[in-house]
Formats: structure tokens, C-alpha cells, sequence
């Protein structure tokens, strides 16, 4: 059986540099012991874990902390939030990503210019919950609603697909002028299209990253998509063999906050199990 790895697999640059900020303030000394992340550093359970062993602990109440720092993680917080941190006698460290301080940049000048703006993403997420508060409710854009100037951004890591879709569904609406942002970095962008690219070929697709990873879970939902049996697994241990029998080609893809490394051992216990 054939198996396609991608060539462009490992952390991003904003995962990479979130865990390197990290990793600077657990190697200092003023904040020992007293190093905190609001949320996961970034949305990979193994590394969050390895980091936790390090000293690094996640917590959603930034109220329980009273002294050390606390670490904004890759997906950014609301400005609320961060209004709060700075008023504690708590360092404030910042690994929000930059491709996510761009969308809240644009968004700033779009507020400023009096557009109302709609946000593309996954309303949980935490980069979407920060993007939102970053909007306002009196900036926000609801669907259908009449409005003069209308701009839309999305999620960094917005399926580019569905940003398509929505975009085409809000012009629809009643408006003067709209403004359309590509806010999808290009990490995912590149991840995307080499899913799509091995579809074209392989009958199974292993997609390795966080079950709670957005990015990975829209991998997997663009392998679904295209109706080509898939598993979204986290580590090596998931695989079973049962995944590739009477399978011509696998291909293998990552999140953006997959270690190279495991997706390493992920094909080769594929190349063991076929
Ligand atoms: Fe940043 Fe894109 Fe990675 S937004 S955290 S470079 S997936």
C-alpha cells in the first residue's frame, strides 16, 4: 500500500513560538513555580502535558492566581480579560499569534470606519470568542440585518471552503459597501489544499492532531467532505489495521500543533500495520 506523508507537517510558526515563549518563562527564575496558561497553550493534549510536567499550569479562572505570569496562549483573549490581568500584580505574556493580532488589527480599523462586522468561525473557539469581544456588540453584523457598510473576516483557521460559502450567503444582504478580509493564515491554507491534493489519490486519510485542535478537526471534515473514510487520531496508538484493509493509499496530515515527531511514528506504524 502506498502511504503519502505531507511534506509540510510539525507546529506552525505562531504554535512554535507560543511553546518557545512558554518554555523562556519556565526557564526563569523571577516566576518559578508561579507560571500560568489561560487555557491550553495551544490545542494539543501531549504537549500541554509535557509542558504541565515543566510547571506550566492551565487555568480558566485568572482570579485564582495572585502572583508569577500568566501566558496569553496562541489564540489570543478578550481585550477584557486582558484589561484584567494587567490591573493584577501578575506578569502578562503574551504568545497570542501574530496572524491573530492581524485579524484584530483589521478589525480596529474597521470599527473605526464604521463598518459592522461578521465574524466567520466556530463560536466557541477561543481565538473567535477574543476576535468577537475585539468587535463589540454595536460593531457586530447579524445575518440579514440592513446595514450600510458590512466587513467580514474569519478565523485563522476558517475551512477556506466554507468562508466561501458564508461569504457568498452574507452578500445576499442589503448593503452599500462590503469589505472582505482572507484572515485564514497561510499554514492552514497550505494544510488544506495538501489534504485536498491527497484526496485526489488515496482512499484513506489519517488526520493526526488534538481532538480539540480546530484546525485538525477541519481537516478531517474536508476528508469527510469528499465522502473518503478518515480518522482524526492523536497519537500512534489508534491506529488498528482494520483502518487500511483493501486501502490502495493512505495519506497522513497534520494539525498545526502536531509535533513532527509523532506524526513520524504515525507512518511508521502504518508502514508496520500494512
Ligand atoms: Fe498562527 Fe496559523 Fe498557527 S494563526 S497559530 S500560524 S495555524
Amino acid at each position: 500500500m502506498k502511504i503519502k506523508v505531507a511534506n509540510h507537517s510539525g507546529f506552525c510558526f505562531g504554535v512554535k513560538r507560543a511553546i518557545n515563549i512558554a518554555k523562556n518563562a519556565l526557564r526563569d527564575s523571577k516566576y518559578r513555580e508561579n507560571i500560568y496558561s489561560l487555557g491550553q497553550i495551544i490545542h494539543n493534549p501531549q504537549v500541554v502535558r509535557l509542558l504541565s510536567e515543566k510547571g506550566l499550569y492551565v487555568v480558566s479562572d485568572i482570579d485564582a492566581i495572585k502572583k508569577g505570569a500568566l501566558i496569553i496562549s496562541s489564540h489570543g483573549a478578550p481585550q477584557k480579560i486582558i484589561e484584567k490581568i494587567k490591573r493584577k500584580k501578575i506578569k502578562l505574556i503574551d504568545a497570542t499569534c501574530p496572524f491573530v493580532k492581524y485579524a484584530h488589527d483589521i478589525i480596529k480599523r474597521l470599527k473605526r470606519d464604521g463598518y459592522k462586522i461578521f465574524v466567520v468561525g466556530d463560536k466557541n473557539h477561543p481565538e473567535v470568542k477574543a476576535l468577537l469581544s475585539t468587535v463589540g456588540k454595536k460593531n457586530l453584523y447579524i445575518r440579514g440585518a440592513k446595514a450600510k457598510k458590512i466587513a467580514l473576516v474569519s478565523q485563522t483557521t476558517q475551512n477556506r471552503d466554507n468562508y466561501i460559502k458564508e461569504i457568498s450567503d452574507i452578500l445576499k444582504a442589503d448593503f452599500n459597501e462590503a469589505r472582505i478580509f482572507n484572515t485564514i493564515c497561510n499554514d492552514t491554507a497550505r494544510r488544506q489544499s495538501l489534504t485536498r491534493e491527497f484526496l485526489k489519490e488515496c482512499d484513506v486519510m489519517v488526520v493526526v492532531g488534538g481532538k480539540n485542535s480546530a484546525n485538525t478537526k477541519r481537516l478531517h471534515h474536508i476528508c469527510r467532505e469528499n465522502r473518503v473514510d478518515s480518522y482524526h487520531i492523536e497519537t500512534d496508538a489508534e491506529l488498528k489495521s482494520g483502518f487500511f484493509l483493501k486501502k490502495k493509499c493512505v495519506g497522513v496530515v497534520s494539525g498545526a500543533s502536531t509535533p513532527e515527531k509523532t506524526v513520524k511514528k504515525v507512518a511508521e506504524r502504518i508502514k508496520r500495520l500494512t
